[in-house]
């Protein structure tokens, strides 16, 4: 529930980070990672696709179901989460936008300066020597799940071209992580959405915040234990997060 305090703190705070995972892009179409039976790890197996190993291994394989993912990203369009994340900044004097999703909706609804904390599905690069490659924008529908596509060569070296996230077993990428951690340890009010807060060090955020004193919220449809200064926020993203907005900053048009 959202209390006249809880607005109030939101209205009043100086500098707020939304947090955001998986959850906030579902309303989207994009599936998530954990949730039983549509979750991408229910179906498809992690360490077959989200190592380095695994795409030494097969690379057809696992270049194949990160085009279909890609390709379904580009298919989609922001939902009401990512619209009223966006219009925060409008209403704040500083927002962050830290995302463990390797979409570009955030982007896409007018948030800037997003830091990607696990890569981006837009951002390719060679296995090998790290050459950026630039991707086609193609919207030509691929199967569920993906079927086996070989990957671009890079060229300056002819290695694999590979997905640029963050796989498992990987550093973060350094710019995003310190924003991250710069941000929880600066603000005063933490938006935590969508996201199930089991992959560390990502999910270390909302507890840095909570350490340092700010009010640390969890928007997810499926709850789970807090500690007694947080707040928990039950329902989809985009429904709470507007609900939020209109509690804290009145009537307004999420556009
Ligand atoms: P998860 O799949 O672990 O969790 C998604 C969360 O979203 C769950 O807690 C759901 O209850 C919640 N959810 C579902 N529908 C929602 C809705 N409409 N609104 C709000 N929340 C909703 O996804 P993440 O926490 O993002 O890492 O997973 C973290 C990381 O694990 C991902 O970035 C990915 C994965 O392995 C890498 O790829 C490196």
């Amino acid at each position: 529930m959202i209390t006249s305090s809880l607005a109030e703190q939101l209205r009043n705070a100086q500098h707020v980070v939304v947090f955001t995972g998986a959850g906030v892009s579902v309303e989207s179409g994009i599936p998530t990672f954990r949730d039983a039976l549509t979750g991408l790890w229910e179906r498809f197996d992690p360490a077959q696709l989200a190592t380095s190993d695994a795409f030494r291994a097969d690379p057809s394989l696992c270049w194949g179901w990160y085009e279909w993912r890609r390709n379904k990203v580009l298919q989609a369009q922001p939902n009401g989460a990512h619209l009223a994340i966006a219009e925060l900044a409008r209403y704040v004097p500083k927002l962050t936008v830290v995302t463990q999703n390797v979409d570009d909706l955030h982007e896409r609804a007018g948030s800037r300066d997003v830091s990607h904390l696990h890569g981006s599905l837009h951002s390719p690069r060679c296995i090998d020597c790290r050459l950026a490659y630039t991707l086609p924008l193609t919207s030509e529908a691929l199967p569920e799940g993906g079927s086996r596509i070989e990957p671009p060569r890079c060229s300056a070296c002819d290695g694999y071209v590979r997905p640029g996230v963050v796989w498992f077993g990987e550093m973060l990428p350094e710019d995003a992580w310190s924003a991250g951690i710069a941000a929880a340890a600066e603000c005063d009010v933490f938006l935590s959405i969508g996201t199930s807060g089991i992959v560390y060090p990502a999910a270390e955020l909302p507890l840095r915040a909570l350490g340092r004193g700010a009010t640390v919220v969890h928007i997810n449809p499926a709850r789970f234990d807090i500690s007694g200064q947080e707040h928990f926020l039950e329902g989809p993203a985009s429904v709470m997060m507007q609900s939020l907005l209109r509690e804290a900053f009145g009537d307004h048009p999420v556009s």
